[in-house]
């Protein structure tokens, strides 16, 4: 067999190791990852001596904006900000305009999304008001729900624990995972009403507003819902040290939970509102220094299963504001949290073993896209971030790929980057720069999820049931 191309002298990383490997492509899969040796011919060899191939990173939590707010973002932009980041999968959110929470919309956004350069999944949107399109949503396509136990952009109510727990009962029969912006809003209205009446609106009445027992109190009820049920689900944005204890006791109880943290809750912390202002504003917000302490330590042994960004780009006008609370929440991010964290692999604070198993292989496995995704390995999906270990650049928010040209991040200086990233066997960035004529490669995950079956529990309590029952 004649494979379409070898990147030859590359190392390859996995979860547990690196490997001098030669890596052989054909019809965007892995033919063979081996000694020079043992390649089989090929068409082209692209020499990536020096380099460390990783599995290109899977973002599961990014927000593109379109339908509906295609001034911040659109599918275009946003997956050549993924691009640019060595991330070959992205899962998008449903907080787009409309939302994305009955078939309709889903279809909408399947037909935005076609010009997307690298793979996508798509969140469909578990609300009060959509619990009987659930089930169509996951027919028609959506590779897992997203539900906001907390407002946030778009306004999207949060739903009352009664639907959440009907949502849960469903999707555990759907088998998808629920992915929750675990903040309980009503303690944060509460507090953020009283901050407000009382004229407080520096950036830092922002924690005071949403302090960690408001996702303590989210991950700990999510989590019985979950156990109750049988729901997989996944906690978002892990901002505090609070909320690990629920977390990892959900765990140990055999609760299918899993969690992800962002480079702003490991990278920043209160010290930096004073120079960054309203920039910094994101839901939930970054907490006190030991809160991030803590979560380094959670991400390196596992309690955080994931690093995911948030991608939630914003004009820099609706970013800076004077008054805390009319200043959007959220900055772009799905092209920087690589060259972030790999910084942090040069710094010894992870290995890069650490970092494949929290970029890829740790998302590909909680969504159902492992075996195909998540690793470089023959049959897998030839989705690679070809690593430069030692590049040393400075983020700029005017060289962002995002139309969100504003980061917290600005003036950093990082070391390691992705210099091409392939997708399906086809560069989408190479050499530092987006690949002509292919925003529109990407493709949606649905034919390659395979979520293992749930384990639906007090199947015969659930409304299903009892309305069944009564007709
Ligand atoms: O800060 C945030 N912004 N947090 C979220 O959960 C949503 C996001 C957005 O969509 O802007
Ligand atoms: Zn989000």
């Amino acid at each position: 067999m004649i494979a379409d191309m070898i990147l030859t002298g590359g190392i390859v990383v996995d979860d547990r190791s690196q490997t001098r490997a030669d890596v052989a492509i054909k019809d965007g899969h892995i033919l063979a990852v081996g000694a020079p040796e043992a390649m089989p011919d090929a068409r082209e060899r692209v020499d990536v001596t020096g380099l460390h191939l990783l599995p290109g990173a899977i973002d599961v939590h990014v927000h593109f904006r379109e339908p509906g707010y295609t001034h911040k973002e659109d599918w275009q932009t946003g997956t050549d900000a993924a691009a640019m980041g060595g991330v070959t999968t992205v899962f998008e959110m449903p907080n787009t305009h409309p939302p994305t929470r009955s078939v309709v919309e889903l279809r909408q956004k399947q037909e935005l999304a076609r010009k997307a350069r690298v793979d996508f999944g798509l969140y469909g949107l578990m609300a009060e008001d959509n619990i009987g399109e659930l089930e169509a949503l996951a027919e028609a396509g959506a590779n897992a729900f997203k539900c906001f136990m907390g407002n946030t952009f778009g306004n999207l109510p949060s739903p009352s624990t009664g639907a959440m727990l009907e949502g849960f009962e469903i999707a555990a029969k759907l088998g998808l995972r629920v992915s929750l912006h675990a903040e309980t809003w009503s303690i944060m209205a509460w507090r953020q009403k009283r901050l407000e009446a009382a004229g407080i609106h520096h950036p830092l009445a922002h924690i005071a507003a949403r302090p960690e027992i408001v996702a303590i109190e989210a991950v700990g009820r999510a989590a019985a819902l979950a156990e109750w049920t049988g729901a997989r689900i996944h906690v978002l944005h892990i901002s505090s040290a609070g909320e690990l204890v629920p977390l990892a006791e959900a765990k140990r109880r055999g609760v299918d939970i899993t969690g992800e943290t962002c480079p702003c809750y490991l990278m920043l912390d209160s010290s930096d509102y004073a120079r960054l202002g309203s920039v910094i504003r994101v839901n939930p917000p970054v907490r006190e220094a030991r809160d991030s302490a803590a979560i380094w330590e959670a991400l390196a042994s596992g309690v955080v299963d994931m690093i995911a960004t948030d991608h939630a780009p914003h004009t820099p006008e609706e970013k800076q504001r004077d008054n805390i609370w009319q200043a959007d929440c959220g900055f772009p991010g799905v092209e920087t949290q690589m060259p972030l964290m790999l910084t942090a692999v040069a710094e010894g604070r992870i290995t890069l073993e650490q970092y494949v198993r929290m970029s890829a292989v740790a998302p590909a496995r909680a969504f159902g896209l492992w075996p195909m995704k998540g690793r470089i390995a023959p049959g897998a999906h030839a989705d690679i971030a070809a690593v430069d270990l030692t590049r040393r650049e400075t983020i700029a928010a005017q060289n962002l790929h995002s139309r969100g040209k504003i980061t917290p991040f600005e003036g950093v200086e990082t070391t390691g980057a992705p210099v091409h990233t392939l997708v399906r066997g086809r560069f989408v960035q190479r050499d530092r720069k987006l690949v002509p004529n292919m925003a529109g490669h990407g493709r949606q995950v649905t034919d390659i999820q395979q979520m293992p079956a749930a384990a639906p529990r007090n199947t015969d309590q659930s409304l299903a049931a009892i309305l069944g029952q009564k007709g």
